[in-house]
């Protein structure tokens, strides 16, 4: 789990909440609507004015007497006020995705990973990159239809480098929670909620696998240990299926071998809804490039 604690960015993004609903209470009294809580002025009058940025607009004022003295609001430029809600909203989204990026556990080895930086070395990987583009840019439907995905092929193929490029790139443009993950880490931290010591429940952890919009699993069936084991890998797969949100499992795999490993049952469910296995069948780009088996 992470250990990046993104306690001020929850309170920044809070705050820049607080500030984007005020302005635009703001900007809808400037446009003559006067909230409940102003309701206490007893005199209203809208004259003309001019911003030297935006021009003209029509200024609200409010205002009430009492034992002679008087108390009063007046409206600013909505061109300004529009301003000011889109400097913040920006500014949460930015730490929104900080946020977001920081909890999707992208390791430091795929951190560069894009869809700008992957070679189309031949044209199945032209294909996959195209499929995998094209499931970002549709991600709304995508997660409204619990669209999952099955990457399988040969080892050093991109299947890391392209899920990393979509995992951010649904982040960014959407705002999407993501967790990438593994079958062995999943057993391994299902196994310590097990420990008296462990500050989670058994019940917390897999809330968060099956809560997140995307979970990415990767090493499908590297790690079958114990019926217990596949029984945590089954549970977690189909209560995303029920709830219909979509999962995106990378295994080195025949489609076939994948069946037997999680049962044909769940590997059907996945594709439902439009989902699609994508083969990675070509050299590995390690080697071509002369790496170091990664
Ligand atoms: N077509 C490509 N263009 C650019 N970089 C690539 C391409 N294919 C792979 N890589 C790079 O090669 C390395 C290995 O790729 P990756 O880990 O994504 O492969 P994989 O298919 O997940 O392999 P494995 O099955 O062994 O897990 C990564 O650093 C990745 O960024
Ligand atoms: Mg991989
Ligand atoms: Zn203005």
């Amino acid at each position: 789990m992470s250990h990046i604690n993104y306690d001020t960015h929850k309170r920044g993004i809070q705050s820049l909440g607080i500030t984007i609903d005020n302005l635009t209470e703001e900007l809808a009294f400037s446009d003559g609507k006067v909230a409940p809580t102003d309701r206490c002025y007893d005199s209203q009058e809208s004259n003309p004015a001019t911003c030297s940025l935006h021009g003209d607009y029509q200024k609200t004022r409010l205002w009430m007497a009492f034992r002679g003295r008087v108390s009063e609001k007046s409206s600013r430029c909505p061109g300004c006020i529009q301003k000011e809600i889109d400097v913040a909203e920006q500014a949460k989204v930015a730490l929104q995705t900080e946020m977001l990026l920081g909890e999707a556990h992208i390791v430091p080895r795929f951190e560069a990973c894009e869809f700008s930086n992957y070679d189309v070395v031949c044209d199945s990987a032209a294909k996959c990159l195209s499929i995998m583009k094209a499931y970002a840019a549709a991600w709304p439907d995508m997660l409204a239809n619990g669209t999952s995905l099955i990457l399988t092929g040969k080892p050093g193929t991109g299947k890391n480098h392209l899920v990393t490029a979509l995992a951010k790139d649904i982040i960014r443009n959407h705002q999407s929670t993501v967790l990438m993950t593994s079958v062995m880490r999943i057993i391994r931290a299902i196994k310590r909620t097990w420990s008296k010591e462990s500050d989670m429940t058994e019940d917390e952890l897999v809330h968060l696998y099956t809560s997140r919009d995307l979970l990415i699993i990767d090493e499908v069936g590297l790690q079958y240990g114990t019926d217990a084991e596949k029984i945590i890998l089954f549970d977690i797969l189909n209560t995303r299926y029920e709830r219909m949100l979509p999962t995106i499992l990378l295994s080195n795999l025949t489609p076939a071998q994948i069946s037997d490993a999680i049962g044909e049952r769940l590997t059907d469910r996945m594709v439902e809804g439009g989902g699609t296995e994508l083969i990675f069948n070509w050299e590995s780009y390690r080697k071509q490039k002369g790496q170091v088996a990664a």
